[in-house]
């Protein structure tokens, strides 16, 4: 709906009334713009630099002509709002929209209320984010509201057509609208905005109070001139915004005053775990608030989609070394952080995944520096030092963050809420809920056992047997972490083996965990002692390189320093089985992990009945090796891998529609696919935002005769950052794009 706006009446011709009027009369937004100020030279300047069509010196000049569809600005500071509002109540049609702009929602709608004796459906009370320390009519902007947010904060009594055309006149200048109840507005902005804006004042008095003043000023440059630009800012309207939002102000005060204090203390202490603490908290909160405030992603959707154009390509060579190995860069900061002591941890995987979870321990309090070229150094707090976080932890995609801090956070004192994005939405979580309660956890999902989780604090968790329902080392590892806060024994049963780097990365920190078969038991209240992780290359991520290799003529790649983990290697097998030449050397344990070299020579492949038994070991490895067998002669089946339909996306569906549009024969059951290897043509498929789904697809250019484009590449980054540039190296032609 769109209200048209009649004549716009600007009160008060300062910085933002008459940015406002002029960008309203430029762009064409009203049949006329009008200003109104006390001050005759401000009119005039309005006039001069074209601010307004006309002007009015006192508002009974104009007021009353207005009626249906014209706009009362309201631009004067705070303290004054009052007396126009006044003037207004006694002259005003009831049919006039009135807005305004000042910086305190709560002592305007006061004011409202005391001359109308109730809130006018005419009045939408409104506040534009968009200052500048400049002041007056002569630096009116007409692009000073574009892209900048407009917090609008409608009263239950406010008309819908008088909201919609104050909507209107802001979106007409380029601003972005949000809403949110006056209340809760002057709280935000006491924090945001006034609380520095207090700040800064304080710093230049204080420093200009100094006996040495001319001195300091000369030599503060940078930092200082940062950080009080905004000290520069209009006398009287700040004295007017303080003293009308006193009462949240002090409270942001107050809580400010505490962190300064403690900074003191720490200072005086030489506490340097609390400084750096402060610091590198800061640093990443002020990264973030930069990249929200530039619109860049953060862990969150980005706003431009990436597809991959693929040219076919010939072969892969030459020795790659793939990032760290997310299973394990996860686990180093859950437990790094849990320990006793300095975690330093090098090789981290810096995907989107292992950020998340990072994230999520720095939102608890934990001091984490890094990540720096895959180093990364973890404060530990030990086992009872995590704090609870501001708000729910994002864990953006990552389905192993969500599901581990699940066991983790069961048994610890305070509540938390975790979400995640689209995909892991509707990823399945009762597979973890269900033991967790078990054990006495309060746990509650959303519809269906999916996220967010919302983990209520304080249980006293005791000990379970647990028989996993399925080959999930997820769910082991989850029932194990929660085990780590329970009374007793915890056991875990496993179907098939699974990844054991909980398992083993707990022994490397020193508390102990008992294996023996499928059984792994651990018992709670035992304690961490930081040790180095070194995390080894992702098999998941070289498994690319490796099908790649496998199905091209003339390739012949070296993967080094790939985590070889036997729980880890179903790739492996399963490739040799189809006739693949992989040669692993160099073998060695770093951390308790073991580690290779893996060269992979081009060799034909033949179609196998993949043995169920390699499924937990493989499980993130099929969709690659669907290419394999794309490629390869025959049929091959699996079976026993109905998992796969509940990871990122459903992997088997999305292989099967992808490879069908290239040429190739499948047949998906409910638990796994037949594909019949053939030739690949080119064509456009879809990743459905899996990270594994769309590599995929890239590696089958080397054998399709057309080019592929992958839609919705923007994952690949939660577990292989740099994919396209390591491929290409390597010999894919991998282009690129966004939309
Ligand atoms: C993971 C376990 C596997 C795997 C996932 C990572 C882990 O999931 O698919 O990418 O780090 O424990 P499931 O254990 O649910 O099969």
């Amino acid at each position: 709906m769109t209200v048209r706006i009649q004549r716009l009446l600007v009160v008060g011709l300062g910085l933002i009334g008459g940015s406002l009027a002029k960008a309203a009369r430029e762009r064409g937004l009203c049949a006329e713009v009008i200003g109104s100020s006390r001050n005759p030279e401000t009119l005039e300047k309005a006039l001069a630099n074209g601010v307004v069509d006309r002007v009015v010196t006192s508002l009974e000049d104009i007021a009353g002509e207005l009626g249906k569809g014209d706009v009362v600005l309201i631009g004067v500071p705070t303290l004054t709002v009052p007396a126009i509002v006044n003037q207004l109540q006694a002259i005003l049609s009831p049919e006039v929209t009135i807005t305004d702009v000042a910086s305190v929602k709560g002592s305007v709608v006061a004011s409202v209320r005391d001359a109308y004796n109730e809130i006018p459906q005419q009045f939408v009370p409104g506040h534009p984010i968009a200052g500048s320390e400049k002041s007056g009519v002569e630096a009116a902007n007409s692009s000073l509201f574009d892209d900048h947010r407009v917090i609008l904060t409608p009263l239950p009594e406010t008309g819908a057509d008088h909201l919609q055309r104050v909507r209107d006149l802001w979106q007409g200048v380029g601003a972005v609208i949000s809403e949110m109840p006056v209340p809760e507005h002057d709280e935000v902005l006491a924090a945001t905005s006034h609380l520095p804006h207090m700040l800064a004042y304080t710093l230049v008095d204080a420093l200009a109070h100094m006996r040495e003043n001319r001195e300091i000023f000369r030599y503060a440059a940078g930092g200082f001139r940062d950080f009080t630009r905004i000290a520069a800012s209009d006398p009287v309207m700040w004295h007017d915004i303080v003293m009308a939002n006193s009462d949240a102000l002090l409270k942001v005060l107050d809580n400010f005053t505490d962190h300064v204090s403690s900074l003191k203390e720490a200072i005086k202490n030489k506490d340097s775990a609390h400084l750096l603490g402060v610091f590198t908290r800061a640093r990443e909160a002020r990264n973030h608030f930069a990249k929200m405030l530039e619109n860049k992603a953060y862990l969150e959707p980005m706003t431009q989609t990436i597809d991959y154009r693929v040219a076919p390509a010939e072969a892969v060579t030459g020795d790659i070394r793939v990032p760290g190995d997310k299973s394990i860069s996860h686990r180093s900061i859950m437990l790094g952080s849990l320990a006793n002591g300095t975690t330093e941890v090098t090789g981290f995987l810096e995907g989107e995944d292992s950020l998340a979870t990072l994230q999520a321990f720095r939102d608890m309090g934990v001091v984490i520096e890094g990540p720096d070229n895959g180093r990364v150094t973890i404060h530990g707090v030990g086992m009872q030092g995590l704090q609870a976080p501001v708000g729910p932890l994002y864990l953006g995609n990552s389905g192993t963050s969500m599901r581990l801090l699940a066991g983790l956070l069961a048994g610890q004192a305070f509540d938390v809420e975790l979400t995640g994005d689209e995909s892991l939405s509707k990823r399945p979580m009762e597979r973890v809920a269900a033991p967790l309660r078990q054990m006495g956890a309060v746990i509650e999902t959303a519809e269906g056992g999916r996220p967010p989780l919302l983990i209520k604090g304080g249980q006293t968790l005791k000990a379970i047997d647990y028989k996993l329902p399925m080959a999930s080392a997820q769910v082991k590892s989850c029932v194990l972490l929660a085990g780590l806060y329970a009374q007793g024994m915890t056991r875990t049963t496993e179907p098939a083996p699974t990844r054991d780097h909980t398992e083993r990365m707990l022994t490397g920190f020193g508390y102990p965990v008992e294996r023996h078969g499928a059984v792994a038991e651990l018992s709670g209240g035992g304690k961490m002692t930081a040790t180095p992780i070194d995390v080894p290359s992702d098999i998941s991520s070289a498994t690319f390189f490796m099908v790649a290799a496998a199905i091209a003529p003339g390739s012949d790649i070296t993967l080094t320093h790939v985590g070889v983990n036997p729980t880890r290697i179903g790739v492996i097998n399963i490739l040799q089985m189809m006739g693949a030449d992989l040669e692993l050397t160099n073998y060695r344990e770093v951390g308790g992990e073991p580690v290779a070299d893996i060269r992979v020579r081009y060799a034909p492949l033949h179609g196998i009945h993949i043995p169920e038994d390699q499924v937990p070991l493989a499980i993130d490895e099929f969709p690659a090796l669907f290419i394999a067998a794309a490629c390869a002669e025959g049929e091959t089946v699996l079976s026993g891998a109905e998992e796969l339909r509940v990871k990122e996306s459903d992997r088997i569906q999305a292989m099967a529609d992808g490879l069908e549009i290239l040429g190739v024969r499948t047949v998906p059951t409910p638990d796994g696919i037949v594909i019949t290897g053939g030739p690949i043509g080119g064509g456009e498929v879809d990743s459905l935002g899996d990270h594994r789904i769309a590599m995929s697809f890239a590696v089958a250019s080397l054998r399709a005769n057309g080019p592929i484009l992958i839609r919705n590449c923007n994952n690949v980054a939660t577990s292989f950052p740099g994919f396209v540039a390591l491929a290409n190296n390597a010999g894919l032609k991998i282009a690129e794009e966004t939309r």
